[in-house]
């Protein structure tokens, strides 16, 4: 069982995010005492952005040798992917979306060729489904309700993790973490999703 973990939070100490998405490892450990754990930690060692060499390889351009850093690159990280039994991604919201370490990440990953093939019915996923936990956390409210700003973070994961072929998603949100009392009710029903997900052996 290889469990890949990847964490886009900024923050080391302190990270909502990273500290739901430790959990969720911890608990997989706990079903599988022998899990080996990656962890990618997007901040700490962020991946370039996209560039003109990798543009033109995924364009089909031809220019022998200028390809190989960036697709050698994709080609480690797609391996890794690959080599996964479980993800977890741990993020915050950014700007109502993912944080900009996490989008390179995905424009890394989500390949055409490699992880999805084009379609007459659309893009199909190449890689084989397998578990992807979310560990979300946001400063303010997306989800419900009392959500007061736009949600592109939830409708774009799942809409990449889908076009690789990754169906079985699970998330846990915590929602309002720059308001203490908001903060404590979030980690409250994540910790209890938690339980139910994963219960603890009697
Ligand atoms: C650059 C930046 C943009 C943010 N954008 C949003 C946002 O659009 N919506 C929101 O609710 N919170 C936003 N936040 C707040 C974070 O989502 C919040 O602090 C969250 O807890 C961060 O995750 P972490 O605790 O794992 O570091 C933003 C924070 C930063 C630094």
């Amino acid at each position: 069982m290889n469990i890949l973990h990847i964490s886009a939070s900024p923050r080391t100490a302190g990270s909502h995010s990273a500290r739901l998405a430790a959990a969720i490892v911890e608990r997989l450990q706990g079903i599988h005492p022998r899990a080996q754990v990656v962890l990618r930690d997007l901040s700490a060692e962020p991946l370039p952005h996209v560039d003109a060499a990798y543009a033109d390889a995924l364009a089909g351009v031809a220019r022998p040798g200028a390809a190989s850093d960036a697709a050698a690159r994709s080609d480690a990280l797609i391996t890794e992917l690959e080599q996964a039994d479980a993800l977890v991604i741990g993020t915050p919201m950014h700007n109502f979306t993912v944080p900009s370490v996490l989008k390179s990440w995905i424009d890394h990953v989500l390949r055409i060729h490699r992880t999805f093939a084009p379609s007459p019915e659309g893009k199909r996923g190449l890689l084989r489904n397998r578990p992807v936990y979310l560990a979300l956390a946001s400063g303010g409210l997306f989800l419900g309700e009392a959500a007061r700003q736009p949600d592109f973070l939830t409708p774009y994961l799942r809409a990449v993790l889908n076009t690789m072929g990754l169906y079985d998603l699970h998330f846990f949100v915590l929602q309002g973490t720059v308001r203490s009392e908001q903060a404590a009710a979030a980690w409250q029903q994540a910790l209890a999703l938690l339980d139910q997900r994963f219960p603890r052996a009697a």
